[in-house]
């Protein structure tokens, strides 16, 4: 009887492709990520997005913060949210790209603009942005087949105490999620990042909407939930492209949605206010692609 000796290639051997390296530098790594290609589509249907994937949503990406940079010059008491609208599909078709929104689910138009006590989903339309207004204006174009989705909270001229201070808070909340986005970290990490801070600053999270994969489709898996417990939810993984995108309320979380079936407004009227960002998990951490300072 011959001894059963498998092919089993060490981790420490040359790699069987040729190239004169390690196998575990090499060929074993490959077919390590192919696997857990496989296993995120399997198990969650998440699609870990290849190189050039990644490059078409950068691409969509930079488009869509050129947009957001010139709506942000627009804004100033007196401007209809119509307006930011006819501007923003106007630029998205002048550079080859779709407007994402327009149609999507009966949306009736190209952007959402949400004012005030707004949480998301605001039609653009007849309303007049009038001094001390806060508005987010969220954008996502289809350029190449590739989804970017991204916003901000702006200014209408001079803030309130209580609009500084909600965009304040909002916008720190993105930051600290988007900082705990590290390859072997959880979406409940996000999740706990956002929350606990967001408390700690006597605002609520809101808990219907929530962030989600990106990219060769404008809602995919993972869904990104902006409160949680830290260790908890899906492990994060090298080629995740995802939105982190908290509304954050000044009084209670609870909301509902006007007669249009869109628009989403704090039961208490107070004002809310929300950044999202379109982000990649990568080797060492994340990359935004859609970057912008918080
Ligand atoms: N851009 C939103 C998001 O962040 C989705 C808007 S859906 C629309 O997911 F139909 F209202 F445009
Ligand atoms: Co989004
Ligand atoms: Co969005």
């Amino acid at each position: 009887m011959m001894k059963n000796r498998s092919v089993k290639i060490g981790r420490n051997d040359l790699c069987p492709c040729g190239s004169g390296i390690k196998y575990k530098n090499c060929c074993r790594n490959l077919k390590i990520e192919m696997n857990i290609k496989e296993e995120y589509k399997k198990k969650y249907d998440i699609r870990l997005k290849e190189l050039h994937e990644i490059e078409g949503i950068r691409k969509c990406g930079t488009l869509l913060m050129s947009i957001l940079n010139q709506v942000e010059l627009m804004i100033q008491p007196g401007l209809k949210t119509e307006d930011i609208n006819t501007f923003v599909h106007e630029q998205t078709i002048r550079a080859g790209a779709v407007p994402a929104p327009l149609h999507y689910r009966g949306f009736p138009k190209s952007v959402c603009v949400s004012v005030n006590e707004v949480i998301c989903h605001g039609i653009p339309g007849d309303r007049v942005l009038k001094d001390g207004d806060i508005v987010n204006v969220d954008i996502t174009p289809i350029m190449n087949g590739y989804y970017a989705d991204a916003s901000k909270t702006f200014f209408v001229g001079t803030p309130t105490e209580k609009g500084r201070k909600i965009v304040s808070v909002a916008a720190e909340s993105l930051k600290r999620g988007i900082g705990a986005v590290t390859p072997g970290a959880t979406l409940g990490d996000i999740g706990y990042a956002i929350q606990s801070y967001a408390e700690s600053q006597g605002c609520s999270v809101v808990r219907e909407f929530v962030g989600h994969g990106v990219g060769t489709d404008f809602h995919e898996q993972p869904q990104v939930l902006h409160f949680g417990t830290k260790g908890k939810g899906i492990v994060l993984v090298p080629g995740m492209v995802f939105t982190i995108e908290p509304m954050v309320n000044l009084g209670k979380k609870e909301l509902h949605v006007l007669e249009d079936r869109w628009t989403a407004v704090t039961n208490d009227g107070s004002l809310s206010a929300q950044f999202e960002q379109t982000i990649l998990v990568t080797e060492n951490g994340w990359e935004s692609l859609t970057p912008y300072e918080l």
